[in-house]
């Protein structure tokens, strides 16, 4: 029996943009992506026999071929040829699920990776995110983390100079949301405002953490149903009020975050939010 533990840390986006809709029916995407300490961790254990068996602290999670950690299993042995044996995936989550944080990306991520070691098969990263792409969109970001470009439908992964190390305050409001519906909303009405990518890059190659958080930018904040935009934009004013450096959502949300340069600034306003948004958390940038 040989067994590994692995980090899935959360993703949050610096910038999204949301280019032309493909032939595919998928658009293609322009997002710098940062990854954060809070994270799920997974063991992976590989014994004699067959089959992957699936456990977490989380009742509500698939447990089959539906959670991208077990489709990750699956398409990694498929694309190495390799058998898995029997192959148990513990899953202790902390990243808030449907939160746009790619958190079973991530998950799936941290598979591939820690199969590679476990096993040693010996890819190289761009090999596992190959493997990833199919899984899912976020998967060959998540296969690299820190800070990077992602392009395409999210395949085409360019690494960055990392984000100035900061502290993050993470909300995730009650509300559920529908990554087609957005996407289709986005097609049925003219964008006004998109990131300023280019700007963040600079940023980002200047070491400019303020810069970084005055760029920060998502445009599916603005086609968000009103009720909902309504309640991030309150949690974006409560934390850019205690001192966020700058505030956005992450991927198709409904996480809000802020980013602080300094822990008392951002253990306050931790505490500002936390009263009006149960799922809240207080994390650093990796
Ligand atoms: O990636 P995922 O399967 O979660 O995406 C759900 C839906 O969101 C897709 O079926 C598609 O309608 C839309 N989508 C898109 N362009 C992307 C990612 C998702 O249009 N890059």
């Amino acid at each position: 029996m040989a067994s590994i533990t692995v980090q899935a840390p959360a993703k949050l986006n610096l910038t999204l943009d949301v280019l032309e809709r493909r032939p595919d029916g998928y658009h293609d995407m322009k997002m710098v992506m940062q990854s954060v300490k809070l994270a799920d961790t997974l063991t992976l254990t590989v014994e004699p026999g067959e089959g992957i068996a699936l456990s977490t602290n989380l009742g509500f999670l698939p447990l089959d071929g539906k959670n991208l950690a077990a489709a990750a299993a699956l398409r990694l042995s498929e694309a190495a040829g390799v058998e898995l044996g029997r192959l148990s995936i513990d899953i202790r989550k902390r990243v808030p699920v449907c939160a746009g944080m790619a958190g079973g990306s991530s998950d799936a991520a941290a598979v591939l990776r820690g199969l590679n070691e476990l096993l040693g098969l010996g890819l190289t990263r761009p090999e596992l995110a190959r493997v990833g792409e199919r899984v899912g969109s976020d998967v060959p970001y998540c296969v690299y983390g820190c800070t990077a470009l992602a392009e395409g439908r999210g395949e085409r992964v360019t690494a960055l100079p990392a984000l100035p190390h900061c502290w993050v305050v993470l909300a995730k409001p009650g509300f559920p949301v529908s990554t087609p519906e957005l996407f289709a909303r986005l097609d049925g009405q003219r964008v006004r405002c998109r990131p300023d990518t280019a700007g963040m890059l600079a940023a980002l190659e200047a070491g400019d953490l303020n810069g970084a958080a005055r760029r920060l930018f998502n445009v599916f904040e603005e086609v968000l149903p009103s009720y909902r935009r309504d309640r991030v934009r309150e949690l974006k004013q409560v934390l850019l009020r205690a001192g966020a450096l700058g505030a956005s959502m992450s991927g198709t949300g409904p996480t809000v975050f802020g980013l602080f340069d300094d822990p008392g600034t951002a253990e306050a306003a931790f505490e500002a939010v936390r009263p009006l948004c149960p799922d809240t958390f207080l994390s650093e940038t990796v």
